[in-house]
């Protein structure tokens, strides 16, 4: 059975990536941080469809917690065939707003989490594995309220080329997946219950509404399959056409 990390899968769209990647035939690790609960619900849902899959806990804002999900992936499954760099955090400040605590904080878990746990897993992956990392339309698109998180993946877009240019050879490919905006927990403040911010996001999009965590999952699922084996080093826009 193939085997693939998703971090932050309790919630949102890592969850809707996990329960894809179930479904794809995947032993499917679940890593989260605070909800242990909603973790283990993502395992019993995808036991119950009859797939395969352990919860485990890394703050990937700590690199001792990286390093305790790397030996636990390596002794449940030995090989890893996909990576998807899913977890990441935001709050909305401007450049004025933003202090070096919050600032620092965006760029451990989304930058400095990925890169060492990604660094750390490589050994594990292997020819034609794929490694997914999940970004934003916010590196073509300017959000000034949210600078410092769109500053993060904006690194790991430039992670992403640098790391498929020297994995390509092994055919391991390195892609980027850039949602618009979604309907998760990360925007629940201004976009839940909320019809004027809601349709506010939706005029971003060419479709006109906001997207759904399924819909970011689908892209994943492709990039992570085999069928993607031609495509490394960019960046699939799903944006709803944000911006056009
Ligand atoms: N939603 C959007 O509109 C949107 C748009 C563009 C890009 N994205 C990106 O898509 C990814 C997923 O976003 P989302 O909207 O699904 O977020 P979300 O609903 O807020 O869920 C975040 C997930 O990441 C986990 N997480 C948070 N901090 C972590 C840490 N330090 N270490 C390990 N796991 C951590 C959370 O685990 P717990 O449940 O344990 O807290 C949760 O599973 C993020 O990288 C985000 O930047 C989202």
């Amino acid at each position: 059975m193939k085997t693939a990390l998703v971090t932050g899968a309790s919630r949102g769209i890592g969850r809707e990536i996990a329960l894809r990647l179930a479904r794809d035939g995947f032993r499917v690790a679940v890593n989260y941080v605070a909800g242990e609960a909603a973790a283990k619900e993502v395992v019993r849902l995808i036991e119950e469809q009859g797939g395969s899959a352990f919860a485990v806990r890394a703050d990937l804002g700590d690199l001792d917690q990286v390093d305790a999900l790397v030996e636990r992936i390596r002794l449940e499954t030995g090989v890893l065939d996909v990576l998807v760099n899913n977890a990441g955090v935001s709050v909305h400040r401007h450049i004025e707003d933003e202090t070096p605590e919050s600032f620092d904080w965006h760029f451990a878990v989304n930058v400095k989490g990925l890169f060492f746990l990604t660094q750390r897993l490589l050994p594990l992956i292997p020819d034609n594995g794929r490694i997914v990392n999940v970004t934003s339309g916010v590196t073509r698109i300017a959000f000034p309220n949210a600078i410092a998180y769109s500053m993060t993946k904006g690194a790991v877009q430039t992670f992403t080329l640098a790391l498929a240019k020297q994995l390509g050879p092994r055919g391991i490919t390195v892609n980027n997946v850039a949602p618009g905006i979604i309907d998760t927990d990360i925007n629940a403040s201004w976009l839940r219950d909320n019809p004027e911010g809601e349709a506010h996001a939706a005029s971003y999009h060419a479709v006109n509404r906001v997207g759904r965590p399924e819909e970011i999952a689908d892209v994943v699922a492709f990039a992570a399959s085999p069928q993607a084996s031609f495509m490394t080093g960019t960046t699939l826009d799903a944006t709803g056409g944000g911006n056009l």
